[in-house]
């Protein structure tokens, strides 16, 4: 079922006092309510970003400029679950360590601000700026609600605001909506990029069950130029948030186009994912000869991510939204709701003539462990179980290497929660169980069942397995971020064992074993 229909009611309910609203929460952001000193709720992630309070989901206008990294979100600054859709703000110098900044984006009368993505105008195309001090121009979708209700389908349009201040403070552009609807429902979250080999603008916009491609010469007036995906890859649910960019293939010369489409729902383990697909853009066209789906994380909470406009040294950097349509309103949390994943670098490999997108921390993760010199080798024999002792509660990584290909791993604590996962060689895929990982019951479909992720394409000998702990969700890299999991978990205490188990015939061997203890990033 689509976001939007849950949320009708909730709209009606603050529809009444909105327009005021918005005009207290301009005054209401203060030095005071972007200070960090209530980020020790139980469950709040101490180096993930979530925002101060409220609700938030998607990453948006996700573009680095002079020295800083900006992240938009789609906010609701009312409440903790779903409800009119802001942009809220936030900057960084790191992706790592994280400041506040005043919503963005407020409705207007052309609609709330669904998800969308900025750009920096150098060359001034739009004319909001000038050379000197080139516009930051963010471009989005107006939802209007009143149009949805009385049952219209062209309620989605699509609209864009500068800033001339980096970001501070935006203007509506007075031509809004720049794309009309043409009767299409879901018609949403535009990804612009400027495309090299043809000098303009392109912008990704999906439509339902496919995708579209816009190209401008201004930000302002757009032309499509052509469609992808009604027959390929997934569509169990309606495709979302899309991104597209270009890529070498590690260690050769050889560039491939990455297009990332999330979809809700229909991802492989239940509810909202995000699927990709590796092929050839031609300034207007995407084509790909790819023949499965392929997905970019099996967890089930890593969902609308997208990547970051102008990373100087030509990284591509991934956030994604570390929840999950399925349960996202319903998470035990009190002030706030939601977080975002680790910032991810993502690359492509070529391994056995298959073309594989990795994901993998950005390295100034690094910056916040603080590694303790007990690396160890740990020798576990058949049918046995070790439990290594955890120093760092719930707020740790976790590393290690080996060349075995089943194994089991089990976070536990006093009060009995246990949290299952491992690799299964027989079968060639990996399982995550959370169903008595704590807190369970915030909705049926939290944890169903007995997640799996396919190894197919895992190479022989030595993997590194690296798992980021913060106290409610779990990220696991394996192969350097060939296979990832995303997972959200709601321990009733924080986890002090690992419980290691080897259901072989063979020793289990591990090596360079390592808990070290992740910083909190917020002041
Ligand atoms: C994805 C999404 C987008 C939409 C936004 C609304 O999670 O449904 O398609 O723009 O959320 O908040």
């Amino acid at each position: 079922m689509k976001v939007i229909f849950y949320h009708i009611l909730i709209f009606a309910i603050v529809a009444t006092t909105f327009s005021c609203k918005n005009q207290d929460k301009q005054v209401e952001v203060t030095e005071d309510t972007m200070k960090n000193d209530s980020y020790n709720e139980p469950y709040r992630p101490q180096f993930h970003f979530s925002p101060k309070e409220k609700w938030m989901n998607d990453p948006n206008g996700l573009v680095y400029y002079k020295d800083t990294y900006h992240l938009f979100y789609q906010y609701y600054p009312d409440s903790t679950v779903w409800g009119p859709m802001h942009w809220g703000h936030a900057t960084s110098k790191d992706m790592i360590h994280w400041e506040h900044k005043p919503i963005a984006l407020f409705p207007d009368e052309h609609g709330l601000i669904f998800s969308g993505s900025a750009v920096i105008d150098i060359e001034n195309t739009s004319g909001f700026g000038t050379l000197e001090n080139p516009p930051m121009v963010a471009i989005f979708t107006y939802h209007l609600m009143e149009g949805e209700q009385a049952g219209r389908t062209d309620f989605q349009t699509q609209g864009i605001a500068y800033s001339l201040d980096n970001g501070n403070s935006w203007t509506k552009f007075e031509g809004n909506p720049v794309i009309k609807n043409p009767g299409i429902k879901d018609f949403r979250d535009p990804k612009v990029f400027w495309n090299d080999q043809l000098q303009l603008w392109t912008m990704l916009l999906v439509a339902g069950n496919h995708m579209q491609i816009w190209n401008s010469s201004d930000l302002k007036q757009w032309e499509q130029v052509s469609e992808f995906g009604k027959e390929e890859g997934a569509h169990g649910g309606v495709w979302e948030c899309p991104d597209m960019f270009s890529i070498k293939v590690d260690g050769t010369d050889e560039e491939k186009w990455v297009l990332l489409i999330s979809i809700n729902p229909g991802a492989p383990n239940g509810g909202s994912g995000t699927q990709y697909f590796i092929g050839d853009f031609d300034g207007k066209t995407f084509t790909t000869d790819q023949d499965s789906t392929r997905w970019l994380d099996l967890g089930r909470d890593n969902y609308a991510g997208v990547t970051y406009n102008n990373v100087p040294n030509g990284d591509r950097i991934f956030i994604g939204w570390m929840s999950n349509w399925d349960y996202a309103r319903d998470t035990p949390t009190s002030t706030w709701r939601s977080a975002m994943t680790i910032p991810r670098k993502l690359s492509l490999k070529k391994v056995d003539e298959v073309y594989e997108l990795l994901n993998y921390p950005v390295e100034s993760v690094n910056e916040i462990i603080s590694s303790s010199n007990n690396a160890q080798d740990l020798m576990i024999k058949s049918d046995e179980a070790m439990d290594v002792k955890l120093q760092h509660g719930n707020t740790s990584e976790i590393q290690f290497m080996t060349s075995a290909r089943t194994l089991l791993l089990n976070l536990k604590n006093t009060v009995g929660d246990s949290l299952s996962f491992g690799m299964d060689g027989k079968n060639n895929e990996f399982i995550f169980d959370r169903r008595k990982s704590g807190k369970t019951d915030l909705k049926d479909n939290f944890a169903q069942g007995v997640q799996k992720m396919p190894l197919s394409n895992l190479p022989d000998g030595e993997i590194d397995v690296r798992i980021l702990l913060d106290h409610s969700s779990i990220e696991i890299f394996i192969n350097g971020g060939q296979y990832v999991m995303t997972n959200q978990i709601f321990p009733n205490e924080f986890y002090d064992t690992l419980e290691i188990t080897n259901p072989t015939d063979k020793p289990l061997e591990i090596s360079d074993f390592m808990e070290s203890k992740v910083n909190r990033i917020w002041d």
